[in-house]
């Protein structure tokens, strides 16, 4: 009898023991891949054209590989711009004609080389900053009529903040803030603040997005904007422009933990890759679709955003990087992505956006179960079981227990 409550909890140790090695080979995904990360500012920038025009800024990183390198290209000539560049080689360089550069009609001003060990690029571009007035709370801009959107901000013609000072070469990070010349923008700013990553991990505020080495990160904040009217809603538009494979179409996968990210159960990523779906995905721009509408967030500050389907645009968008690094030929699309739902408080309650997406190479990093749900699993299915176990146990012993007592008197 006692040998099996002994078994009985041996086998409870045991199938929490399973459940802890199943989650360790989940947790660690096996990716242990690191790459050295540096920042350069306006690399190969000629002492001779100094000062810049006010407003553009080319950060370079490069995070190296052992045996290839991803290049990150944040530009904000034009519409602010991230360019990601993959080489089979160690030693590839950024390479930027700055008189043809800054005049932005000269295809293959900046390069990366040499030219045959690029595998993949990709530039995700931020075009436009649409405002409506969401007069019905419907929050549906893609079903409300032209009447109700004002004219949209061109993120083109916005001054961009020097990019100097904001850089943080050991975070790997730097804010890019720029402004509108309206009045709305007299007190706000759009900024974009750009992470680079060695290694995996998660950003500690919300929503956390897991990373990788082969991943970088941009946060969109919208702060302090005086709206055009008292309901107003914002959605922005994003572009992208592809090297051999564009990014065409945006998967929507769901998850059933939401530990990292408080009720968001879903993750969207806008994947590059070949038209047979069963090819990898070489390229991607991920997101979970929450937007929040304070720096420091609290649940209740949680909105979520939608997606418009990609659509084929017929121009490149306006990025002076883009035009230099691909020209004229290549493929574009755009989607807008639109912050809040109807019942949602507009945007002037708390004047605050923000919003983040990782751009990177390879397939899109997939968020796994937490140690703390599969410990709960574990124990919420470990438990019954062991109730069950023990049940049975205690029913043999009572029935051992009774049956002498019960035939005694007939004997
Ligand atoms: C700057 O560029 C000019 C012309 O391209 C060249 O003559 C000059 O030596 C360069 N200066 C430096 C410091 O590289
Ligand atoms: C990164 O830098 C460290 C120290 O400088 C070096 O030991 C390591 O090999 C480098 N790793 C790669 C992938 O280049
Ligand atoms: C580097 O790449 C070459 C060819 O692409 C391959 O043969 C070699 O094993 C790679 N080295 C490492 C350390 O991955
Ligand atoms: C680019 O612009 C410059 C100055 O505006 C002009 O001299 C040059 O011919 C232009 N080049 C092309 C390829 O259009
Ligand atoms: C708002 O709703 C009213 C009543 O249903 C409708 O007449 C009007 O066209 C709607 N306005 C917009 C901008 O959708
Ligand atoms: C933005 O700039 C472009 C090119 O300089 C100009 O044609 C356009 O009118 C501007 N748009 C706005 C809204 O200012
Ligand atoms: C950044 O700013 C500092 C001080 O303002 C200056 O010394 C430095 O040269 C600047 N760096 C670049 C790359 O412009
Ligand atoms: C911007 O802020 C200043 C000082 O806080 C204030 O005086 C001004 O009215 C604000 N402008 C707008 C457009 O809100
Ligand atoms: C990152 O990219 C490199 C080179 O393509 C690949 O070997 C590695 O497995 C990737 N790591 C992750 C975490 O995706
Ligand atoms: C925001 O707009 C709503 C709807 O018109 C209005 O009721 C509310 O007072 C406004 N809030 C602020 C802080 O201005
Ligand atoms: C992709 O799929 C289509 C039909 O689904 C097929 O005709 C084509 O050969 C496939 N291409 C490759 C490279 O497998
Ligand atoms: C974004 O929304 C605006 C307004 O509805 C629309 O004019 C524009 O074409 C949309 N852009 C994309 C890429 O769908």
């Amino acid at each position: 009898m006692a040998a099996e409550v002994m078994y009985t909890i041996h086998f409870y140790v045991l199938f929490l023991l399973l459940t802890v090695r199943f989650s360790s080979s989940f947790i660690g995904n096996g990716e242990n891949y690191r790459r050295n990360v540096s920042l350069e500012l306006n690399p190969g920038l000629n002492s001779s054209l100094k000062p810049l025009p006010p407003g553009v800024d080319l950060l370079h990183v490069r995070a190296l590989g052992k045996n290839n390198t991803l290049h990150y290209l944040l530009c904000s000539q034009g519409a602010p711009a991230l360019l990601l560049v993959h080489t089979s080689s160690a030693s590839s360089k950024v390479e930027v004609d700055w008189p043809a550069f800054l005049v932005q009609n000269t295809t293959g001003s900046l390069k990366v080389t040499p030219e045959s060990s690029v595998l993949y690029s990709n530039a995700l571009v931020f075009t436009r900053l649409w405002e409506y007035d969401d007069v019905n709370d419907t929050a549906d801009p893609e079903h409300l009529p032209p009447s109700s959107f004002f004219q949209p901000y061109e993120l083109q013609n916005f001054t961009w903040d020097d990019l100097n000072k904001t850089l943080d070469p050991t975070a790997h990070t730097a804010l890019l803030c720029g402004r509108d010349a309206s009045e709305s923008f007299s007190n706000g700013s759009l900024c974009l603040k750009f992470s680079a990553f060695d290694a995996e991990g998660r950003d500690q505020g919300w929503p956390s997005l897991l990373h990788n080495a082969n991943s970088s990160q941009l946060r969109v904040g919208l702060d302090g904007v005086l709206p055009r009217s008292n309901r107003s809603r914002f959605s922005l538009e994003l572009q992208v422009v592809g090297g051999t494979q564009p990014m065409s179409r945006v998967d929507v996968l769901r998850s059933i933990d939401d530990e990292y990210t408080p009720s968001i159960f879903k993750v969207s990523q806008w994947v590059s890759s070949p038209v047979n779906s069963t090819s990898p995905v070489l390229g991607y721009a991920q997101w979970k679709p929450v937007a929040y509408r304070r720096p420091s967030p609290v649940f209740e500050d949680a909105t979520p955003c939608r997606h418009s389907t990609p659509v084929p645009i017929a121009q490149l968008p306006p990025s002076g990087l883009v035009l230099a690094y691909f020209g004229g030929e290549r493929q574009t699309s755009g989607l807008n992505m639109t912050f809040s739902i109807a019942g949602d408080p507009f945007y002037n309650t708390t004047n605050y956006l923000s919003w983040t997406v990782l751009v990177g190479l390879g397939s899109p990093p997939v968020d796994s179960f937490s140690p703390l749900v599969l410990v709960i699993m574990a124990v919420g299915l470990g438990t019954p079981l062991l109730i069950i176990l023990l049940g049975g146990v205690c029913v043999c012993v009572r029935k051992n227990r009774l049956q002498p007592q019960v035939y005694q008197p007939i004997n």
